[in-house]
């Protein structure tokens, strides 16, 4: 484990450019039981820099699982997981962190009172002076946070305002600008706009390709075809805890993405158990057919 650990910590410490073609997180038949219950069996998955992974997957398909493992809060109990082509298994996030690996939870963990540059900062606070008359660094913090949020494109009128007065897409944002600060090369996004409006998770999708552009590797966790496929370079879909399908941009239309998300044996299924309910008339549904078909309306919004 120790050895693991100064080894991927070696790497990063080395700075060496990402070979252009070399995974910084791979998972080989990976695959994760809770006890009895086999919630991810069997997964394959390589993360490359500059490029979005996603991960899509219908309700307890595994997706939280398999972030889990990669962002060092689960252990993997069959397979192998790797970063930088050596084998890991991370006791704590702190470890993961250490290896580049940050992940922006839906739930975000802010402070909501706490001004946007504070919580930049939190848990990794600027200092200065000696001990001990050591104190923060608020100029310095503040000017850093305003320079990164710009950086990224992120333009907010007032960064003294609490972050709870901030949209979710806007926190959103901020914690993707902040990961890219504190050195993050693997950047895991749980869902980020599943609570979102179309407008905002606009918002976001644009600095998952900014994520993207400054060379990080995103993994972008999402139920959404439409949102996948405006920002993916590579496509894996999990179903009851296996990978159903890992392709490439070029290797998969909307349409397939949509079609494997919604298959259509799910769709007559439910089409079955609303005409057991009252008042729904399941003649006045959509044919099958349409029912698999994308939804060319929302795709422009979304
Ligand atoms: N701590 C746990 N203990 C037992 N079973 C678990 C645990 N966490 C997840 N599971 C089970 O593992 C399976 C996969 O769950 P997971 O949370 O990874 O799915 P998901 O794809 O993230 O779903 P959602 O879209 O609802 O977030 C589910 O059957 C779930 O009940
Ligand atoms: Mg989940």
């Amino acid at each position: 484990m120790t050895t693991e650990k100064t080894g991927t910590h070696g790497a990063i410490l080395q700075d060496k450019a990402p070979e252009k073609d070399a995974a910084i997180v791979e998972l080989r038949g990976a695959g994760k039981s809770y006890g009895n219950i086999r919630a991810l069996h069997g997964v394959d998955l390589k993360v490359f820099p500059s490029q979005v992974t996603c991960v899509l997957g219908d309700n307890g398909a595994g997706k939280s699982t398999l972030i889990k493992i990669i962002s060092g809060l689960h252990q993997h109990t069959e397979g192998e997981f790797l970063v930088d082509g050596a084998p890991v298994r991370f006791s704590t996030p702190r470890e993961a962190l250490d290896a580049g690996i940050a992940t922006v939870y839906q739930d975000l963990a802010v402070v909501p009172l706490m001004p946007v540059w504070r919580n930049f900062f939190l848990g990794s606070e600027m200092t200065k002076g000696p001990w001990p008359i050591r104190r923060l660094d608020i100029e310095k913090m503040k000017k850093t946070a305003d320079h990164e949020l710009r950086e990224m494109g992120i333009v907010l009128d007032d960064l003294e305002q609490p972050i709870g007065t901030l949209s979710g897409g806007q926190r959103q944002c901020v914690a993707i600008a902040r990961a890219v600060y504190f050195g993050a090369r693997v950047l895991i996004l749980d869902e980020p706009t599943a609570a979102l409006g179309v407008k905002q998770s606009g918002v976001v999708l644009k600095y998952i390709a900014a994520a993207r552009e400054k060379g990080l590797g995103v993994i972008f966790i999402t139920h959404n075809p439409h949102h996948a496929y405006m920002v993916g370079d590579h496509f894996s879909v999990l179903r009851l805890g296996t990978m159903e399908l890992n392709a490439s941009r070029s290797e998969v239309s909307l349409e397939e993405l949509t079609n494997h998300m919604a298959g259509g044996t799910e769709l007559a299924a439910l089409k079955h158990e609303l005409s057991q309910v009252r008042g729904v008339d399941v003649e006045e549904l959509p044919e099958e057919e349409d029912l698999t078909a994308p939804v060319a309306s929302t795709e422009g919004k979304s």
